[in-house]
């Protein structure tokens, strides 16, 4: 690659270091099929930066907006990515860490210090991964923004998914009474139900919110879908139920009036992981408390592939494609 890859790499133009690596990178936003397994300046690193020598880069739902340029747009060429474990450099630590500006998806990494946390032994390479955004998201939004209590009914949208799966085996072991999930099809809902849901709908079934607002009312909605599917959320509340939005897959927004959420004393949230890591001491708490999880046995992330470097954009389209249970992963040492 001749042009130095501006942002996402974290190496601009003045800072290359001095070797290449690969990297999956797109030198245009489009489809899946946009990725090409390129050799790239090696990234360097700034203040507050370190460098890691990658061993699994992650693939984030976002990562798709990111691909088409509707959601962050980081100069191109540009290597995607948002988390990533490895050796760090200078100490060999393994450490594992989430990429704001990208940059994942290659075999070195530069990462903000602040963002970057040690792994401990007993939770291995792909779990301490899985967990890291998808664990920290559904840990934040159940425990700190949800506020669940003991007791309350959750309910979890795309409850197969990276962050679901995580989400339904995390609302159990925060306390909740009864855990509901939304799965597709009949192989994710029999996932689902495996990490102790207590019922699994299909998200499409007309009588939904019915289905869910039977035994009195969901209390928690955690909802990463957007579009219709709020509707039914809403309407299954009980009342000071707490609808809370952390992603969305693209489709028509929903606005709820003030009159409705009064007439069921109901809340609308939205998350975003930024401002968790925002704060360096609830950052690390909220890991610390994933991995201590997982090191027991009590949270267990499910892989659902590894990919090579040359099957990013395969990855890309079972993502989108709703194929996926779970997270999934590249191996960046892998080309085919
Ligand atoms: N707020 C934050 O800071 C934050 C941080 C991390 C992630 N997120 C968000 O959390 C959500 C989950 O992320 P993830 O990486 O774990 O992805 P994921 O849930 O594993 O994504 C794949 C699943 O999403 C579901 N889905 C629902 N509508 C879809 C559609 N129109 N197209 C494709 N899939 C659809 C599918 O499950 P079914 O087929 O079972 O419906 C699919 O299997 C995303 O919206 C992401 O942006 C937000």
């Amino acid at each position: 690659m001749t042009e130095a890859p501006d942002g996402p790499s974290g190496a601009g133009p003045s800072g290359l270091g001095p070797s290449g690596i690969r990297a999956a990178v797109i030198r245009r936003y489009g489809g899946p099929e946009e990725f090409r397994a390129e050799t790239v300046p090696e990234p360097a690193a700034g203040p507050g930066q370190v460098l890691i020598d990658v061993a699994l880069a992650g693939v984030n739902y976002a990562d798709l907006h990111c691909r088409t340029g509707g959601y962050a747009r980081f100069p191109l060429p540009a290597v995607l990515g948002a988390d990533v474990i490895g050796r760090r450099r200078g100490d060999g630590r393994r450490v594992a860490a989430l990429l704001r500006t990208g940059g994942g998806y290659a075999q070195v990494a530069c990462a903000e210090r602040s963002f970057t946390v040690e792994v401990p032994d007993e939770v291995g390479d792909e779990q301490a991964l899985a967990l890291l955004e998808q664990g920290a998201t559904a840990y934040a939004a159940l425990a700190l923004l949800g506020r669940l209590r003991p007791g309350e009914c959750v309910a979890v949208t795309a409850a197969a998914g990276g962050v679901g799966h995580l989400a339904v085996q995390l609302a159990r072991e925060l306390g909740a009474g009864r855990v509901l999930g939304l799965a597709s099809t009949p192989a994710k809902r029999e996932f689902v139900r495996s990490l102790g849901a207590d019922a699994v709908f299909d998200p499409a079934a007309p009588e939904l919110a019915e289905l869910l607002a039977e035994s009195g009312g969901v209390d928690l909605f955690v909802d990463s879908a957007g579009g219709r599917g709020l509707r039914d959320g809403l309407a299954a509340l009980a009342p000071f139920g707490r609808l809370l939005c952390v992603g969305a897959r693209g489709g028509p927004e929903e606005a709820f009036a003030v009159d409705e959420l009064a007439e069921r004393s109901a809340g609308v949230l939205g998350f975003w992981l930024q401002h968790v890591l925002d704060d360096r001491v609830l950052f690390s708490g909220v890991v610390e408390q994933l991995f201590r999880l997982a090191g027991r046995g009590r949270l267990t992330a499910r892989i659902d592939r590894i990919v090579p470097l040359s099957g990013v954009g395969g990855a890309h389209r079972a993502l989108a494609a709703r194929q996926t249970m779970g997270k999934v992963l590249i191996d960046v040492h892998r080309e085919g």
